[in-house]
């Protein structure tokens, strides 16, 4: 880290990046379908959010010096996938919830017939992003893109973690279970939208890829954790979506295994596990990637 750190603004580099995620995903999402599809896609993704995913993304591409067209379709390409797993873990053969970023759930809005293809259509979307027809995009990157999203988003990935969380309702679970949902349901997606971002460049080394690899696994389960805390601590209002739920779900969290304020010290270890990686990089500005792990801990929605 050779730049000053008081020079960086996290808050005005985080707008920054939020206008132009906010611009393409509003130019792009369910384009050219019909309306019956277009309007829960829209609904689903478009005005509300915190864009973490794409946050990632645009902080490791530019770690990097990555393409920033690759950067931005992938940004928004996970945001896709997110946004289609959030309308599946609401619907009522899931989570069964009726409040998502302040509004009621996709489900509850058009349906649960269109909740599900709005999810199959938005997942499909995101690969489409990262294909673009017109040589956007170099052919090496698409694949490197489109494979780790697929892994990240399928069954060894999110798919995966989340039908072991459908299968542990009840169950107490130990450490190691529980970090291994959590790490697929959720850490995965994360991970990945470190690892796409960094995919952006023609070339990274080792040494920085696999210091990325650790900084996004400790990010993504601290994430889940604080998400586990969240659902404990906060109010539906700050939340946009309902609190309490994991217990009333008898779903086992970090909470429930561990306690709150040992779950809530395990967050922040996994924050500085994540920062130490950061320093095990070749890369000369983490400084947005170092504020992005803290807001992961410390946010309060
Ligand atoms: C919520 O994710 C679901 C989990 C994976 C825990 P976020 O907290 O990132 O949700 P949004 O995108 O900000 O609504
Ligand atoms: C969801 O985990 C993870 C996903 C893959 C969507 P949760 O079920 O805990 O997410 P929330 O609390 O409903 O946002
Ligand atoms: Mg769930
Ligand atoms: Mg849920
Ligand atoms: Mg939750």
């Amino acid at each position: 880290m050779s730049a000053n750190p008081l020079a960086f603004d996290a808050a005005a580099w985080r707008a920054d990046r939020l206008d132009e995620v906010e611009l393409a995903l509003s130019q792009w999402v369910g384009v050219g379908a019909p309306d019956a599809l277009a309007e829960p896609m829209r609904y689903a993704v478009l005005g509300g959010g915190k864009r973490i995913r794409a946050l990632l993304a645009f902080a490791a591409q530019e770690a990097v010096q990555g393409e920033r067209e690759a950067g931005l379709r992938a940004a928004c390409a996970l945001e896709l996938i997110h946004a289609y797993s959030l309308v599946h873990d609401d619907m009522p053969c899931m989570d069964n919830d009726v409040l998502r970023r302040g509004k009621p759930t996709v489900h509850v809005q058009f349906g649960q017939a269109s909740a599900l293809l709005a999810g199959d259509a938005l997942q499909a979307q995101a690969f489409e992003l990262l294909t673009p027809e017109d040589g956007a995009v170099s052919l090496a990157h698409q694949a490197k893109l489109c494979a780790l999203l697929a892994r990240a988003a399928g069954a060894t990935g999110m798919a995966g973690g989340q039908a072991i969380d459908l299968a542990s309702v009840g169950i107490a679970l130990d450490e190691p279970q529980l970090r291994q949902m959590h790490r697929l349901k959720t850490g995965a997606l994360l991970q990945a939208s470190v690892l796409m971002g960094a995919a952006c460049a023609n070339a990274v080394s080792d040494r920085t890829w696999n210091a990325l690899t650790t900084y996004a696994d400790a990010l993504g389960l601290a994430f889940q954790v604080v998400d586990d805390v969240l659902d404990v601590t906060a109010d539906a209002v700050t939340l946009g979506k309902t609190a309490g739920k994991d217990a009333a779900n008898d779903k086992p969290t970090y909470v429930s295994l561990l306690g709150l304020e040992p779950a809530k010290a395990l967050a922040q270890r996994l924050l500085e596990q994540a920062m130490n990686a950061l320093v095990d990089s070749d890369l000369e500005d983490t400084r947005a990637l170092a504020a992005l792990a803290q807001l992961v801990v410390q946010r309060n929605s």
